[in-house]
């Protein structure tokens, strides 16, 4: 595979700014380039200020579709608000079209936009008409430990929501089973969530020493949860989804509890097991003892998973980065599965322990 360059539509946010990061210690990676409205001719460092002398290059107003069309491996990551890639698509696909790049380039969104299968779907978990459904169907989503063979050689990758991406890694290894019941999870997020751009949800003031929950049973990351679930065949549960916002700015903590049938035989022994063999192969998945932690786990692409189970009570807990693993480190790391490199290139790295 050659080398590969990069396009970062959406390159002064928070996203932007973990892709410039990660994507600059990628061995394949040969140029990296960004787009930014609000900082175009600035270099990335005066946005990203831990970028000084480390990641090299000014935001551009607009991308150069016609330069970029001469990369042997063009990569482009949209790190935008959910429906400006939906919106913009259309016509991108056109500017690609002539460009020779529309069937060359690797297109990963780390938006919701094109998560879920269809515009019924969209619109109930979004609140809003998809502005483009007919393309939903050429996005692969991308969790690279449910199904890293769609991911390979896919051209378009959706990556999934940070919430999404814990809860559905928590719950991966019991998928398919039947009658899980009940399915209690409660999930807490840093302010990062929110993206740069301050909002009540994120003002310091407001959030420092509050602890609060929001979108109550009403998140629109439920929706690919339950469509992992329905599409490995569970049935017979319910699921009750409660995030809260904290006073963190970065980490993903998500507090999984279920009462499985007895016949389901799923006991501390039984379940450690049926997690060891899942995730045998998943490099970025790893069960720890007790409780995961967030600060074992921010700055990192790893997701640390514990499991308890007394009185068949079952406890599942999932901690991750949701710039990293639950974003940008993931969207790597399906550029990597999809492109035929190894898939920690850029990624293999411990936290930042103690925070
Ligand atoms: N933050 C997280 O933890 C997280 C996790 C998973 C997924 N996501 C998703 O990833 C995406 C990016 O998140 P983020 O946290 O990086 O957001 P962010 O910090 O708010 O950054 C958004 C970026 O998009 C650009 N932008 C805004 N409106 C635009 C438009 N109309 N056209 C072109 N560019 C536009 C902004 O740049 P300019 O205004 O300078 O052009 C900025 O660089 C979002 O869809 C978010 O939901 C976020």
């Amino acid at each position: 595979m050659g080398k590969i360059n990069v396009y970062i539509l959406g390159g002064s946010g928070y996203g932007g700014g973990e892709l410039l990061r990660l994507l600059s210690q990628h061995p394949q990676v040969q140029c990296i380039r960004a787009v930014s409205r609000r900082h175009a001719g600035e270099p990335f460092w005066k946005t990203h200020p831990n970028l000084y002398h480390v990641v090299d290059g000014t935001f551009e107003a607009e991308p150069d579709w016609a330069a970029f069309a001469k990369a042997e491996t063009p990569v482009v990551f949209s790190a935008m608000p959910h429906f400006e890639l939906a919106q913009q698509l259309q016509e991108l696909e056109a500017v690609w079209q002539r460009h020779d790049l529309k069937d060359r380039l690797t297109l990963i969104d780390l938006s919701g936009d094109f998560r879920l299968d269809s515009a019924a779907e969209f619109e109930r978990a979004y609140g809003k008409p998809h502005p483009y459904p007919q393309a939903l169907s050429s996005f692969v989503y991308g969790l690279p430990e449910w199904q890293k063979d769609k991911i390979k050689g896919a051209k378009r990758i959706a990556s999934p929501g940070c919430f999404a991406t814990t809860v559905q890694l928590a719950l991966l290894p019991l998928a398919g089973l039947k009658n899980l019941g009940f399915i209690a999870v409660s999930a807490i997020t840093g302010s990062s969530g929110s993206g740069a751009t301050p909002s009540d949800a994120t003002h310091h003031p407001t959030r420092a020493n509050d602890f609060r929950a929001y979108k109550v049973l009403n998140h629109q990351h439920e929706a690919e949860i339950t469509r992992l679930l329905d599409a490995e065949g569970s049935t017979g549960y319910s699921l009750a989804f409660v995030p809260h916002s904290t006073p963190l700015v970065r980490g993903i903590f998500a507090t999984v509890q279920l009462h499985p049938p007895a016949a389901l035989g799923l006991n501390a022994e039984s379940l450690r097991k049926r997690y060891e063999d899942f995730y045998r192969d998943a490099p970025f998945v790893r069960l720890v003892e007790d409780t995961p932690r967030i600060s074992a786990v921010v700055g990192s692409n790893f997701c640390d998973i514990a499991i308890h189970e007394k009185n068949g009570n079952v406890v599942v807990m999932a901690a991750l980065d949701n710039l990293v693993k639950g974003m940008v480190g993931q969207a790597i790391q399906n550029m990597n599965i999809a492109n035929l490199a190894q898939e920690t290139y850029a990624l293999y790295l411990g936290g930042l322990y103690p925070l």
